[in-house]
């Protein structure tokens, strides 16, 4: 592995900017040099005029792999990430079979290792029968449960969450809606003529406040870390904000930020996802929340499936939108227009989700730490085309739109992987010590 020289940029953190030097070698970030002669044997990389940022960690994406990777693979997940500057993935457990027991998990190292282009991640799944398999695995990012008030698919409730809360030993990761508020706006609203918009009313926002009060209090009874997935309204706002002792954390997604309901026009059932875009005035709330800093981070919920499948009728669509691509270059676009500023942007996608998933070495750029970086260009500006789209989900919700600031350059573990809009690198990646 050589050394590579990240030349005449801008680093970024959370608390600022820095114009230094990069030097990069055997994986690492070894030091920032004053001294060119120091460092004449590295590859120079000319950064001037650019931003130099620590990779993006996107804790919650679904690669499909296995079982479903005609919507998604580890390879063509993994170019996508490391496309958009995203240098380390968690990936959820329901896939086919799902990721419930040690064997499974293995199964599922042994089927990634050596394909990803980024640094990766797992969860294990917790179905209400498997806390022994749970409490087993090793080296996972945490145990995903969908939260359930009457027992969906992979839903849980009752004694069965309680007991995950009192006798598991792993963070955990709540999907949280109220089924039972599900089925009954369902009910109500299936009859006659309906479009795909009647998402919204059926997974309520009632529903998902309802569900995260009760993952809360159950966090707060068992003095029990837990993470709330993509959070979409006001109203789990405020519920968590008054949990944030009882180590109570969560994140919201980039289509909870950037669409909303009036957006079923044109994109219908594509933009169908669990939970659902929200009004204007929940998206507002939301950017707020972000930046008072009750929302601990983004990440996307990259949940692809196939053209053909979104493109059928609301109740056969499958839900879910991807999202690891284009992670960075929307809010890249959005930062200081929606007041955010690009130091918190680097806390909300870098550090802060080092540091709720415990990855050691990774979210920033310091002496020691991994060399996972992305080269940020904040004066260019693309259009985003389907076509150069690298998931196999094939279509964005952002597509043609003209957005401003893109990265340019991605490093994984100090190899090149990314540069300026091609894969150049080799699937380099490594599971995550936690
Ligand atoms: O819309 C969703 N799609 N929400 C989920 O929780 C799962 C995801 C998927 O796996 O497709
Ligand atoms: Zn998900």
């Amino acid at each position: 592995m050589g050394k590579i020289l990240l030349k005449n940029g801008e680093v970024v953190s959370s608390k600022g900017t820095l114009k230094i030097d990069v030097l990069i070698e055997d994986g690492k970030i070894v030091g920032f040099p004053e001294d060119d002669d120091e460092v004449s044997d590295a590859e120079v990389v000319d950064c001037m005029d650019k931003l130099i940022l620590p990779g993006v960690i996107d804790p919650h994406v679904h690669f499909r792999d296995p079982g479903q990777t005609y919507k998604e693979d580890f390879e063509s997940g993994s170019r996508a990430a490391v496309s958009g500057g995203v240098t380390t993935v968690l990936d959820m457990p329901n896939n086919d079979p799902p990721t419930i027991s040690r064997k499974a998990l293995d199964d599922k190292r042994a089927l990634v290792s050596g394909r990803s282009y980024v640094n990766y991640g797992f969860y294990i799944g917790y179905d209400g029968g498997n806390l022994e398999e749970v409490n087993e695995v090793k080296n996972v990012a945490g145990v995903k449960v969908f939260v359930a008030d009457s027992t969906g698919e992979m839903g849980v409730s009752g004694e069965d969450l309680e007991k995950l809360f009192e006798k598991g030993n792993k963070l955990i990761v709540a999907h949280a809606e109220d089924t039972k508020i599900i089925e009954e706006n369902k009910k109500k609203l299936l009859k006659g003529k309906y479009g795909p918009e009647i998402h919204s009313e059926i997974r309520s926002p009632e529903a998902a406040v309802s569900a995260v009060k009760y993952v809360c209090e159950l966090a707060k009874k068992y003095k029990h870390s837990v993470h709330i997935a993509h959070i979409s309204t006001e109203g789990e706002v405020d519920v968590i904000e008054k949990y944030k002792d009882s180590g109570v954390t969560c994140e919201v997604t980039p289509h909870h930020l950037h669409l909303t309901e009036d957006d079923y026009k044109h994109w219908k059932n594509f933009i169908k996802v669990n939970p659902p875009v929200r009004s204007r005035m929940e998206v507002f709330s939301l950017w707020k929340a972000l930046k008072m800093g009750v929302i601990d981070i983004i990440d996307t919920d990259h949940a692809p499936h196939s053209l053909e499948e979104k493109g059928g009728e609301y109740l056969d669509v499958p839900a879910g939108v991807p999202g690891v691509e284009m992670l960075l270059p929307i809010f890249l676009n959005t930062v200081d227009s929606e007041g955010i500023t690009i130091s918190e942007l680097v806390g909300l996608v870098c550090e802060k989700p080092a540091e709720i998933f415990g990855i050691p070495n990774k979210g920033r750029i310091m002496e020691g730490y991994d060399a996972d970086i992305v080269v940020v260009d904040m004066e260019l500006e693309k259009k985003v085309e389907r076509e150069k789209l690298f998931s196999k989900a094939g279509w964005s919700p952002y597509e043609d739109l003209v957005l401003k600031g893109w990265p340019v350059l991605t490093i994984v573990n100090g190899e090149i992987v990314f540069d300026h809009g091609e894969i150049v690198g080799k699937p380099v990646g490594k599971e995550v010590e936690f």
